[in-house]
């Protein structure tokens, strides 16, 4: 008698990973409150999926101009950060997320304003597919978002520590982020301890934001695969 054949596993796109994960990450949203909703491919998931709770949320704060118009064409309304003193949650990608639940995170520009959301929520929820989950943090080379008259500056003070740092381009001149500054990506760091990183890169002359989220770390990370979302709690 032959071998049973293994089950087919059948493929699920990118694109249905991230829209599982943002629609489980609904259950996190808090009925009566304000949500805030951070930027990204996986988080336009997020939002496509809040538009079923539009009438149950008072509205939400947003990290980026293209998530804001986003909740905005779908009846959601957007407070300014500065109306708003805490949020329950803040539900957002990224670019990688280590066992501990510190991220790198930017590689949409919008690191600054995910910061001063991140920080005013109480809980970050972090999306992702599992793709994201890395040992280390660095292989996805750091966003920062920088001072332009201090790009070659922080080019070579990065070099000191072992980075390659280039200057984001988008159309052949350097990216101007929301808040009309660069970002610098830098290669080849290895961030063994990403609060320590995170302090000292966040104090050189000329950093507004450095896309380590280590003292804005996610309280929950879900993460799509095939077989469903795993939850992982830090
Ligand atoms: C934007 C971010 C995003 O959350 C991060 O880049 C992940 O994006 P995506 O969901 O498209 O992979 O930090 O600044």
């Amino acid at each position: 008698m032959s071998e049973p054949k293994p089950a087919a596993v059948t493929p699920v796109s990118q694109d249905e990973l991230k829209a599982l994960v943002g629609r489980a990450a609904l259950q996190y949203v808090v009925a009566g409150e304000i949500v805030g909703v951070g930027s990204g491919s996986t988080v336009n998931k997020f939002i496509e999926a809040l538009a079923s709770m539009r009438d149950q949320i008072l509205g939400a704060v947003s990290s980026s101009v293209a998530s804001t118009q986003r909740l905005q064409a779908l009846g959601i309304h957007v407070f300014d950060c500065n109306e708003v003193e805490r949020l329950a949650v803040y539900i957002d990608g990224a670019d990688e997320i280590d066992p501990q639940g510190h991220m790198i995170k930017g590689g949409g520009a919008a690191l600054t304003r995910e910061k001063i959301v991140a920080a005013q929520s109480a809980k970050f929820v972090c999306i992702a597919d599992e793709s994201k989950l890395v040992p280390t943090l660095g292989k996805f080379p750091v966003p920062v978002e920088v001072i332009p008259m201090a790009v070659q500056r922080l080019v070579r003070q990065f070099a000191v520590i072992g980075g390659s740092a280039r200057l984001r381009m988008r159309e052949g001149t350097p990216l101007v982020t929301d808040n009309g500054q660069n970002i610098l990506d830098v290669a080849g760091l290895q961030i063994k301890d990403p609060r320590s990183f995170e302090s000292e890169v966040s104090q050189w002359p000329g950093v507004v934001t450095v896309g380590v989220f280590a003292f804005q770390k996610a309280q929950v990370c879900l993460l799509a695969t095939p077989a469903g979302v795993r939850t992982m709690i830090f």
